[in-house]
């Protein structure tokens, strides 16, 4: 085991979705990480390259998980192309690795936001040319190795991606629907939700079953990458397979039982299919329930139910759609006594129709629609009609 990789201290940067800043901050909390600075769609803390690689296993609300190899001020363009020429690219990966160089330009400095990683690339290829005669090859869907350019006003940051493509391709979900909700989006909105991992969890609009595969992923302790076999920093020289190795064989993956039932309905038995599918290669598929009826037809029987429910937006109801919330309001109020139900759209007048008191809300992102995620707390006391609030 290389032990550089173990002992050196950088600067880990972890990507997130807007609005979920905090709570990728608590999940790395809990994940051992008591110091964290919590930037804008990202979170910082100091860690090795063995942290890299447990994070891109272990994290569920990251996207991707950042290490940065050079941090400076420029004046100009010609400072990015002569920062990046002085790192050692020919250390870090083989020329037969293809490379991207991606990221986020925030300055006046370049009015082509394109044109820094253009630099960054350049100096890459410069670096490679000037040793082999030779350059790697630009791969910009399916990079093996994937480099990042952060530029805010003067200051840049060169980095590796080292999980390359997003985390939120977990390689679990083979099927989805129409609209299939983001993993990372998912995971994320059950752990803002606060659910405590026992009382019993439901989606009654579960479509290809995403967020019940995070909740009982999140239940078992199971790692939501435990399927996934790509990530970028595999392709580097320091790639050490027997740290990757003794990470990932550390996860007990072979979880049967879970600590409380999981249920998961949709209106749709080819959804419902589609869900039984992207489940049934974890051990614990048979603690997970998915039900062909409609919502209306799922009853608690007074027993606690924590539910966090994705329904449909609207997009092709018209009208329809404040009678389908309005319906679910009703089926809270009787059929849900003792449950807490957070409920995300972007359908701010159809979350209206509920007619129950929100509790919590919060502004969060479903792929690039704008949503509200709103927290309904459901008591026997309930099923009198409250005015909305707005
Ligand atoms: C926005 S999708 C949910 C997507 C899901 N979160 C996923 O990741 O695949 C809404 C789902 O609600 C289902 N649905 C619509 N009307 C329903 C009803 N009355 N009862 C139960 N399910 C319904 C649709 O079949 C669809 O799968």
């Amino acid at each position: 085991m290389n032990e550089k990789l173990t002992k050196s201290q950088h600067t880990i940067t972890l990507k997130t979705f807007f609005g979920f800043e905090e709570t990728l901050a608590d999940e790395l909390h809990e994940l051992g990480y008591a110091e964290c600075t919590i930037l804008n769609r990202a979170v910082q803390i100091k860690g090795t390259w063995k942290d890299v690689y447990f994070l891109n296993l272990h994290s569920r609300c990251a996207i991707s998980v950042l290490i940065e190899i050079s941090k400076f001020m420029i004046k100009d363009e010609k400072d990015i192309y002569k920062k990046a020429k002085e790192i050692q690219w020919t250390e870090l990966f083989d020329i037969k690795k293809s490379f991207a160089v991606k990221g986020a330009i925030f300055s006046n400095l370049f009015s082509n936001t394109k044109y820094p990683l253009l630099l960054v690339k350049d100096a890459i290829t410069d670096s490679f040319r000037e040793k082999y005669e030779e350059r790697p090859n630009v791969e910009i869907s399916r990079p093996e190795v994937l480099i990042d350019l952060y530029v805010k006003e003067n200051q840049a940051t060169i980095s590796i991606n080292t999980s390359g493509a997003p985390l939120f391709q977990r390689e679990y979900r083979k099927e989805t629907g129409l609209a299939p909700m983001n993993e990372v989006v998912a995971a994320c909105l059950i752990r803002m939700s606060g659910w405590d991992r026992k009382t019993t969890f439901l989606d009654p609009f579960s479509g290809s079953g995403t967020l019940v595969a995070e909740a009982a992923l999140l239940a078992s302790g199971i790692p939501s990458n435990i399927e996934r076999q790509f990530y970028a920093f595999k392709n580097l020289l320091n790639y050490d397979s027997e740290l990757w190795d003794s990470i990932y064989d550390a996860v007990n993956y072979k979880i049967r039982e879970l600590p409380g039932k999981i249920i998961g309905s949709d209106i749709n038995d080819t959804m419902v299919l589609k869900a039984r599918r992207n489940i049934r290669n974890f051990a614990f598929s048979r603690a997970v329930e998915i039900n062909g009826m409609n919502f209306n037809e799922v009853k608690s029987n007074d027993e606690p139910v924590f539910i966090i429910t994705n329904p449909p937006y609207g997009e092709r109801m018209g009208d329809r759609i404040n009678e389908l919330y309005e319906a679910i309001g009703n089926w809270l109020k009787h059929s849900m006594t003792n449950s807490v139900c957070w409920i995300i759209s972007s359908n701010d007048d159809a979350l209206k129709s509920i007619g129950l008191k929100t509790s919590v809300r919060q502004k969060v992102f479903n792929g690039d629609l704008e949503c509200s995620f709103r927290k309904f707390e459901i008591y026997a006391g309930s099923k009198k009609h409250v005015e909305p609030t707005e």
